[in-house]
């Protein structure tokens, strides 16, 4: 496996682009399989869980070419298999988009249950209970869940409050554009990476009504048609490199971002005292002072994302006073926190909360990231901290964050990726 090795104590300053956006990229790509012609994704990272995706999609039959860096053709016509392969499914949980696609396209689905994974047991009842209210025939068998459904048929699918799910949101509504019928979803996620989602259907002929509203009503029509659309920019990356900037006491500019996709993060890190200017599709963070203590609470959109949690954590780690972090979305979100503490931090986890006393320092040490956000969380740590920081796992960052090696070394960061080299678009072009 590879590392990220990071020299702590250098200020990031000049600016850096985020990228498209990964949960934003992947219900399009699911999308495009709905399609009989052309559809075009502009401004898609180049990371691992979207090459995944890619793969996928090929798998089942779609062609995908990529036109430049970040552009890519995706003809579904010729999508001629409803069986996902589990060595896909398996690698991430996004991949079970396909199930309602391939639903919708054929009116069966074969595709491998993701199962649980370490940031907590991740089931996919609100999905199978959108798919059986739809009219599909839905049965589990040796981990494999089997759809089928006629007709599938508009319905009502109410979602639970607490969560709004994402990806049940965007499964059931891939399904129901192209029922027979009306579908009403309420609790729908109103996530931006959802609303995208939403637009570029809609863009595509589907009809639904509500746009980022928490009840879409669906009008199912035969057939989409080929559309164009531009991923919008990742908010956790924006987030994270904001961070960035303000922990190493840099003056940073995160540019091509949509600032009002990041109300929540933006005003926790004012109320840490960090001086954020917002150019329109640009913030600027200026550090340089130790961060006050803050309380975080994830919560759906348009509350605190879960997705930083763990990036707040490390803030919290260095901030003068005792911060409480409460995570509500995912019961598992801590494993950073041991890692943390190896550097120095001082966190005690109780339940689904985090009790965080704010040291001065943190100390470079051997780590490991054991998913996409940790991993991030620990690069923030080493930036920060007194002397060197290695940290395993280096392979969940390029599932998620495009160059990030390679972005804050060009922002003044004393970083490197050792043992591998970052993923290549041209390993899936056909
Ligand atoms: N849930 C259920 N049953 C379901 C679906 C969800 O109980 O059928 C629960 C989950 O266990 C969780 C909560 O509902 O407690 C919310 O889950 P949700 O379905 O919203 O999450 P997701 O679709 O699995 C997406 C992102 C996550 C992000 C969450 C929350 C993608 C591919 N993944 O997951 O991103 O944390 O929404 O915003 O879009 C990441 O990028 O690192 C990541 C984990």
């Amino acid at each position: 496996m590879a590392k990220i090795v990071v020299h702590g104590g250098s200020p990031l300053q000049g600016e850096v682009k985020a990228s498209g956006s990964k949960n934003g990229t992947l219900p399009l790509l699911a999308a495009a399989m709905l399609i009989e012609g052309e559809t075009i994704l502009e401004n898609v990272p180049i990371i691992q869980d979207v090459l995944t995706m890619v793969e996928m999609i090929e798998a089942l039959g779609a062609k995908c070419k990529w036109l430049a860096p970040g552009t890519l053709r995706i003809d579904a016509t010729s999508l001629a298999k409803s069986v996902a392969p589990y060595e896909l499914v398996r690698r991430m949980r996004g991949s079970f988009y396909v199930a309602g696609a391939l639903l919708a396209r054929f009116g069966e689905a074969e595709v491998p249950l993701p199962g649980g994974c370490v940031i907590g047991s991740r089931p996919v009842d609100y999905h199978l209970m959108g798919f059986r209210a739809l009219g599909a025939d839905i049965h589990e068998d040796h981990g494999i869940m089997h759809a089928s459904a006629d007709r599938l048929r508009g319905a009502r699918v109410y979602l639970d409050p607490r969560y709004r799910s994402v990806g049940a949101t965007i499964n059931i509504m891939l399904a129901a554009c192209v029922a027979e019928g009306t579908t009403i979803i309420e609790n729908a996620s109103r996530e931006p990476e959802v609303v995208a989602c939403e637009e570029f259907l809609s863009s595509a002929g589907a009809k639904i009504q509500g746009i980022g509203a928490a009840t879409l009503v669906i009008d199912g029509i035969k057939r989409l048609h080929g559309a164009r659309c531009r991923a919008i920019p990742d908010r956790m990356e924006a987030g994270t490199y904001l961070i960035a900037g303000a922990l190493t006491g840099g003056d940073f500019t995160v540019t091509d971002v949509r600032p009002d996709h990041m109300h929540a993060v933006i005003e926790k890190l004012q109320e840490a005292g960090f001086v954020i200017h917002n150019h329109g599709t640009a913030l600027r963070v200026v550090g340089g002072r130790r961060p006050r203590a803050i309380d975080v609470t994830t919560a759906p959109y348009p509350g605190f994302p879960t997705d930083l949690q763990p990036n707040f954590g490390v803030v919290a780690s260095v901030a003068d006073g005792t911060s409480v972090i409460e995570e509500t979305i995912f019961e598992s979100r801590y494993n950073y926190a041991d890692e943390l503490a190896r550097m120095g931090a001082n966190i005690r986890v109780v339940g689904r909360a985090a009790i965080v006393r704010g040291v001065e320092t943190l100390f470079g040490a051997p780590v490991e990231a054991t998913d996409i956000r940790a991993g991030s969380a620990l690069v923030l740590a080493g930036l920060i901290a007194d002397g060197v920081t290695e940290i395993d796992g280096a392979d969940f960052l390029d599932r998620g964050y495009e160059d990030i090696v390679t972005k804050l070394a060009g922002a003044g960061a004393r970083i490197e990726l050792v043992g591998r080299a970052r993923p290549e678009a041209a390993q899936c072009s056909s």
